[in-house]
């Protein structure tokens, strides 16, 4: 085996650790193993065991092996470093070791856990930070579209969980925004899109927690409840943001339906990125189990949707069942 190839088989399984990550650790105790590389015999040695108590030496020696390029640690060890770089997301942006599909994971789980602070409190320091998430996510995604094939395969299926439905209507919704005939995309658009569609239902906020965690039907009076969450959506925004008008639709119009059989305004003028977002949220929707449906499977729902033309835009729900037909919802062209 040559070396090029010895080295490559080795980034396969070890990832080389950069310094800010490095830093992010404990100084003296290191949660997981330290490899280090002799590129002469391009092999890797241990070079330290998690949770060892390094000497001063030793960690000033593992900082000179990681600005040399040469300190590794094992891809399997992937949970216990991906939560330190989801709490500096920009990380991803400039390390070149991560692989692709490892993006994606903390970058889900970047949104995970700052629209969790968000919808728990929805005010501007916790805006903020997911908006900055937000826009090193955009940053990755538009440096090569392509990556978003990695984010429509991880869809959350299963229970219910509002945080892990927002994240679906973002994933789907982001795939039908671009592909495949969205040519005259602009970046401005794509950003706006993107924090539109993960925040069309934080209305949601608004709901009474109790009503939210329900694993039996709604009653009449709690059923009530629901409903106001579109317009409320937009004036939690509104007030946070300058409220453009792809976050209006996305929050005001998912809920409606062509047929005006929707709410909150029984519309039948709805704007396209409204419908665009109602197939979205449906389709979501249908993946994780409700107290009154069990979850579907997703070619199942995407032909739900699409045969019920008379209620979601079949440009939209037509698309995204051909994307499941021919399996491109991970496959781009
Ligand atoms: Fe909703
Ligand atoms: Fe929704």
């Amino acid at each position: 085996m040559s070396q090029a190839d010895a080295l490559a088989a080795i980034a396969e399984e070890y990832y080389q650790i950069g310094e800010s990550i490095l830093d992010s650790f404990p100084k003296y105790r290191l949660p997981l193993d330290l490899f280090m590389l002799n590129e002469e015999v391009a092999q890797l040695l241990t070079y330290s065991r998690k949770d060892t108590r390094l000497s001063a030496d030793q960690v000033e020696e593992i900082h000179k092996l990681c600005a040399e390029g040469n300190l590794f640690v094992s891809r399997r060890d992937h949970p216990i470093y991906s939560k330190h770089i989801v709490k500096q997301l920009d990380l991803v942006l400039v390390d070149q070791n991560l692989k692709e599909k490892e993006v994606a994971d903390i970058c889900i789980s970047a949104l995970d856990l700052r629209l969790g602070d968000f919808f728990e409190q929805p005010v501007k320091p916790q805006f903020e930070r997911l908006l900055s998430d937000v826009m090193v996510i955009t940053e990755y995604l538009w440096t090569d579209l392509h990556r978003l094939r990695l984010f429509t395969n991880r869809l959350h299926k299963g229970d219910h969980s509002l945080i892990r439905h927002s994240i679906n209507v973002f994933c789907i919704g982001l795939w039908l925004y671009v592909y495949p005939t969205n040519e005259n995309l602009r970046r401005k658009d794509f950003d706006q899109a993107a924090l539109a569609l993960l925040l069309h239902d934080v209305g949601m906020s608004k709901v009474p927690a109790f009503i939210l965690s329900k694993t039996t039907p709604l009653k009449p009076e709690e059923k009530e409840k629901i409903p106001p969450h579109a317009a409320n959506g937009y004036k939690v925004l509104h007030k946070l943001d300058d409220g453009y008008d792809l976050m209006r639709q996305a929050t005001v119009e998912h809920h409606e339906r062509l047929d005006g059989s929707g709410y909150p305004m029984h519309s039948t003028d709805i704007s396209s990125f409204g419908r665009l977002t109602a197939v979205a949220d449906a389709f979501s929707a249908m993946l994780q189990k409700r107290p009154y449906a069990e979850a579907k499977e997703a070619l199942a729902a995407a032909r739900e949707l699409a045969e019920a033309k008379n209620r979601f835009d079949l440009a939209f729900s037509g698309k995204l069942l051909a994307s499941l037909l021919n399996d491109s919802f991970g496959k781009v062209k």
